[in-house]
């Protein structure tokens, strides 16, 4: 029998309902804690202080480049010899079991080890990239992925997680744009908290919690031409207004830790930075966890031209507040010289590892260090068909309908005759996306599967390759391995088109070909996959195009072609049935993109929050304004773009008041229609253009959004507020504040929506 999501849905339900975690954290300091923290800093030797802020990685699985062949038997003295605090990359009970019990039964003073692991978007069950899950506009599902992941890992004996990752942006070719919520802050600020609910539970004791650490702080996505680890320099108000809004939040939500970038802003490398560690995070925001750095980014203070040796860099790594060091090894080879000469004070060295104490006691390690090591918990947990169902949940909100053109979508399952077509369509690991924890190889839900599941007994599915994307290798590492001239499965492919009543082509990228250190300066559709398209639409044009990616692509005539054309990302363990329900009308689509899809990689980096200029239309001419010669300035997709099976219409907003004090609030308010013949759910959302500052501001900047749920016919009023501090931002004087003035306010359903009504902000 196929699913259906009438059938699903209860259960979906009793998972979210059980899986409900959003009673405000412990915090993460408290008066009985410090004591024991004082208690034990007392007694520990300068050595067994350094090793608490030391962190190494396992061998097996690294996640960084490693030295060529790390000494293990020196690793386990230095665990027995309390001189490493936590180490990454290591799971399974049994592995984190023996290497605990070093630590503890070894060492002099008995400190638990803290355990990281990148899980990012799930830990055995997939879920959807960070990007396509926040294409469901719904923080909820993020919070419930979290829930899920952290459940997993921390049956593996996995105490923290270096997630979420919360880096705004705006250029496609960063591989890293997967990880995260795109490229706007209030959005971003949203997921951000919501993941870290998700992560840290209601109490980090709890055994199914781990400790979230949000990454990159800051700035990474800013990547000068969006080439990975490369330059940053932005002003300081786009790092107020734009950059720092998600971490701001995270850190509201409890996160227990955060990470430092790679990058350097303005030529001061994140590590380095007192103004970001120091004085942001642990001064204004009040912070109450610690910094680790990323890998190796303190040794890499030297190539960066900032530090003289890793001593140096040790030096100014630990005095601008990071605290751990992540496979640098400068803290365990330099800072205990560095505090004995006086270069460090000891104050600094203890200020960290109280810091780095208080996560592990909050996390219960001191009670039980074996805590997450129950092997009947990690049998039961990996893969539950609960966490399954809420994988597909999640991935069919995160699927954004792009183009629809005479309604060939929903296919009918009864349809006689189908053709699956394109390498990525039969892929069981492409799906899975990078950064799949310990998602195991090959194990998602095809496409291909998914729909063979999907239709009805007397359908005949046809599945044809085409072209394969890469030659030999699935990941591309330079151009030459893309295939260009292996056309041979094109024969096969137009047969099948040909012979069907309906196409279905997938079409994008490997999971490996975005992520970590892929960044592209091509974002198109590689090897022969334009000419296959071409193919296969004219053999039949009734070809329904699924994107999958971890990135916005440059799509060119796939876009203009296309009949119908569906942004699946790369979805998880559950992709091809997700994609299938949409497919065949289960589920009607409601996602919008969290990111603009650029009409072509010239116009990167490319976002909707941008400045006016001061030639901002054509004028008179053809020549002298902010524009391209050869393509338009808008983006092919805008961001909170997303069509629907059925149709909404929104009225034009209604405003409370003409005019607000800086202590009122604004009701904003608009309704909502489902004009068409089924029920579907809109994310209505609220943009505001500060008209004149101190300093210039975007053309808009979203500031609240709803996703509601119509039946056909209903009506809703949806309603927002708006208060002066959220018209807050940077201005010239460096203040944090709303200045009085004029005020649009667009209500719509995508980025683009462009009619206004406007009120003033009285001063004081
Ligand atoms: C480097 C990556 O930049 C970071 O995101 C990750 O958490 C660490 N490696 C650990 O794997």
């Amino acid at each position: 029998m196929r699913p259906t999501f009438s059938r699903l849905l209860p259960l979906c339900l009793a998972l979210a309902a059980a899986l409900a975690v959003s009673a405000a954290p412990a915090p993460l300091v408290d008066p009985a804690t410090e004591k024991r923290i004082d208690a034990l800093l007392a007694q520990m030797t300068l050595e067994e202080k350094v090793g608490q802020l030391h962190q190494l990685s396992s061998f097996f699985d690294p996640t960084g480049p490693m030295p060529e062949a790390p000494d293990e038997a020196a690793r386990v003295a230095k665990i027995r010899n309390g001189q490493v605090g936590s180490m990454l990359n290591v799971h399974g009970v049994a592995a984190v079991r023996r290497l605990q019990q070093l630590a503890v039964d070894g060492s002099r003073l008995h400190i638990p080890l803290l355990f990281g692991y990148d899980v990012v978007h799930g830990f055995r069950t997939i879920f959807p990239v960070p990007l396509a899950e926040a294409a469901s506009w719904n923080p909820a599902a993020a919070e419930r992925s979290a829930r899920i992941a952290a459940t997993e890992a921390a049956a593996t004996g996995i105490d923290w997680t270096f997630a979420p990752m919360v880096d705004i942006c705006r250029d496609a070719r960063w591989g890293r744009i997967m990880e995260g919520a795109g490229e706007d802050p209030f959005l971003g600020a949203a997921f951000a908290a919501a993941r870290v609910r998700g992560f840290q539970g209601p109490d980090l004791r709890a055994v199914d919690s781990v400790a979230a650490c949000v990454k990159h702080f800051a700035a990474y996505g800013f990547a000068e031409a969006g080439r990975d680890y490369n330059t940053v320099d932005l002003s300081a108000a786009t790092l107020h207004d734009v950059v720092l809004p998600p971490f701001r939040a995270a850190v509201e939500a409890g996160a227990a830790t955060v990470m430092t970038s790679f990058n350097e802003i303005a030529g001061l490398p994140s590590v380095s930075s007192a103004r970001l560690q120091r004085e942001i995070l642990k001064g204004e925001w009040q912070f109450p966890g610690f910094v680790v750095s990323d890998w190796g980014a303190i040794r890499e203070t030297l190539p960066h031209g900032f530090a003289t040796d890793l001593r140096h860099a040790a030096q100014l790594a630990i005095l601008s507040g990071n605290d751990m060091d992540m496979e640098s090894s400068a803290y365990d080879r330099h800072l205990a010289e560095l505090v004995t000469d006086g270069t460090v004070p000891s104050a600094v060295l203890d200020e960290a590892v109280r810091r780095v104490l208080r996560v592990k006691f909050a996390l219960g390690l001191f009670d039980d260090p074996y805590r997450r090591c129950d092997p009947v918990r990690e049998r039961r947990l990996l893969e539950a068909p609960e966490h399954l169902a809420a994988a597909r949940e999640i991935a069919g909100e995160s699927i954004v309908l792009l183009k629809n053109s005479d309604s060939l979508l929903p296919l009918d399952p009864e349809v006689r005759r189908i053709a699956v077509i394109g390498a990525l369509a039969a892929d069981k690991d492409a799906p899975l996306g990078n950064w799949r924890g310990e998602g195991r190889r090959d194990s998602a839900v095809s496409l291909l599967e998914g729909i063979r599941a999907a239709v009805g007994p007397r359908t005949v599915v046809d599945y044809a390759e085409g072209a394969a994307v890469t030659i030999g290798d699935r990941v591309a590492w330079t151009d030459s391995q893309y295939n260009t001239t292996d056309r041979s499965g094109f024969r096969a492919a137009v047969a099948a088109a040909r012979r069907a009543d309906v196409v279905v082509l997938a079409v994008g990228e490997d999971a490996w070909q975005t992520g970590e250190g892929r960044s592209q300066a091509d974002i198109g559709l590689k090897g022969l996959q334009q000419e296959l398209f071409a193919a296969v639409r004219a053999a039949n044009p009734r070809t329904v195009v699924v994107l999958m990616s971890g990135r916005p692509l440059v799509l060119g005539a796939v876009a203009e072609q296309a009949p119908a054309l569906l942004a699946t990302w790369h979805l998880g363990s559950q992709a091809g049935h997700a994609i299938a329900d949409v497919l065949f009308g289960l589920r009607n689509p409601s996602a919008k993109l969290p990111v603009s899809f650029p009409r072509t990689v010239g116009q990167c980096p490319l976002y909707y929050a941008h400045k006016n200029t001061g030639r901002p239309t054509g004028g008179d001419g053809r020549v002298f304004w902010s524009h391209y010669t050869d393509t338009p300035n808008s983006p092919l997709y805008p961001f909170g773009f997303g069509l629907s099976y059925t149709t909404f219409t929104l009225s034009a907003p209604r405003l409370s008041a003409a005019a607000i004090g800086p202590r009122d609030t604004l009701r904003v308010t608009a309704t909502l229609t489902n004009k068409g013949a089924r029920a579907g759910a809109e994310v209505v959302q609220l943009y505001v253009r500060d008209v004149v500052g101190s300093l210039t501001r975007p053309v808009k900047e979203l500031k609240g959004f709803a996703k509601i749920e119509l039946q056909p016919g209903e009506s809703r009023e949806v309603a927002f507020t708006l208060t002066a501090a959220d018209l807050a931002f940077t201005t010239a004087r460096g203040t944090w504040e709303a200045e009085p003035g004029e005020f649009q306010v667009f209500v719509g359903n995508s980025s683009e929506v462009d009619s206004s009504t406007a009120f003033q902000l009285r001063p004081e």
